[in-house]
């Protein structure tokens, strides 16, 4: 397999709490990876060790064969894993397009002025806000908003982008609209990881998903059948016995 990303034996505690207990998978080279399981499982967690927003306990994990764990998120959003968070993040008294813009600041190939402009005007159109790069982002909507927060994840144009829960919070033809948006991506051959609840998307989108649950991984594979696996539905119905 050519993994592009391993997570190799990765845990974080947090005082007596294990939020991700001994997580290992791989990621390869344009695939779309779910990572599912119940709240409070460790997913964000999980996204948090990948991106270096927070220091795993022990465990490592390696972008293309070199060590992230360990460096600081500055590394490795240079080193290319980009992200979204489940809470929007952006900078709301900025224009859509200076947030845009913010996210090339960090890419491999560092951009500014004109060039790191003209990017976020071309990824504004991809995500869908033709027009509205000079709009304050305070005045836009939360799908708006989301839009930003991708096109300036895109703007470093990462070699993993790791979404969590990007669709949460959208009415029904938003859905819609931002699943187009994350297929689009995959066509491209971007890397992705997707934590994601909604169960749609991950039918549609991913090529497999890794289960998480109480912080360890459960299963992992084919979507399909993982979703049929009779302990990822205990784990979704709250049923902790095996737990
Ligand atoms: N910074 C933190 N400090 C203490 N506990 C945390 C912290 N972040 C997450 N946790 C705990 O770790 C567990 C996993 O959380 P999280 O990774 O956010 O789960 P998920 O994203 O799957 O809902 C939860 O019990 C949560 O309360
Ligand atoms: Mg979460």
């Amino acid at each position: 397999m050519n993994a592009i990303l391993s997570v190799d034996h990765a845990r974080r505690t947090f005082g007596g709490l294990i939020a991700v207990n001994d997580v290992s998978f791989d990621v390869r080279e344009g695939e779309l990876l779910g990572l599912i399981g119940p709240n409070g499982s460790g997913k964000t967690t999980m996204l948090n060790l990948i991106s270096g927003a927070l220091k795993p306990t022990a465990g490592e994990i390696r972008l293309k064969g070199e060590r992230l764990s360990g460096r600081s998120a500055h590394h490795i959003a240079r080193q290319g894993v980009a992200r979204t968070f489940q809470l929007v993040r952006i900078l709301p008294s900025m224009t859509a397009e200076e947030n845009v813009m913010a996210g090339a600041v960090f890419a491999r190939n560092r951009l500014w002025g004109s060039d790191a402009r003209a990017l976020a005007r071309t990824l504004l159109a991809r995500v869908g806000l033709e027009g509205r790069a000079d709009m304050a982002v305070s005045a836009m909507t939360y799908i708006d908003q989301k839009r930003i927060e991708l096109a300036r994840a895109l703007a470093s144009d990462p070699r993993v982008l790791l979404l969590d829960e990007w669709l949460a919070g959208l009415n029904p033809t938003e859905l819609k609209i931002g699943i187009a948006l994350i297929d689009d991506l995959r066509r491209e051959g971007r890397t992705i990881i997707m934590v994601e609840h909604v169960m749609d998307a991950i039918r549609t989108l991913c090529d497999r998903c890794v289960v998480m649950n109480t912080g360890s991984k459960i299963a992992e594979g084919d979507v399909a059948e993982v979703l049929a696996d009779p302990q990822v539905v205990r784990a979704y119905l709250g049923d902790d016995e095996d737990a």
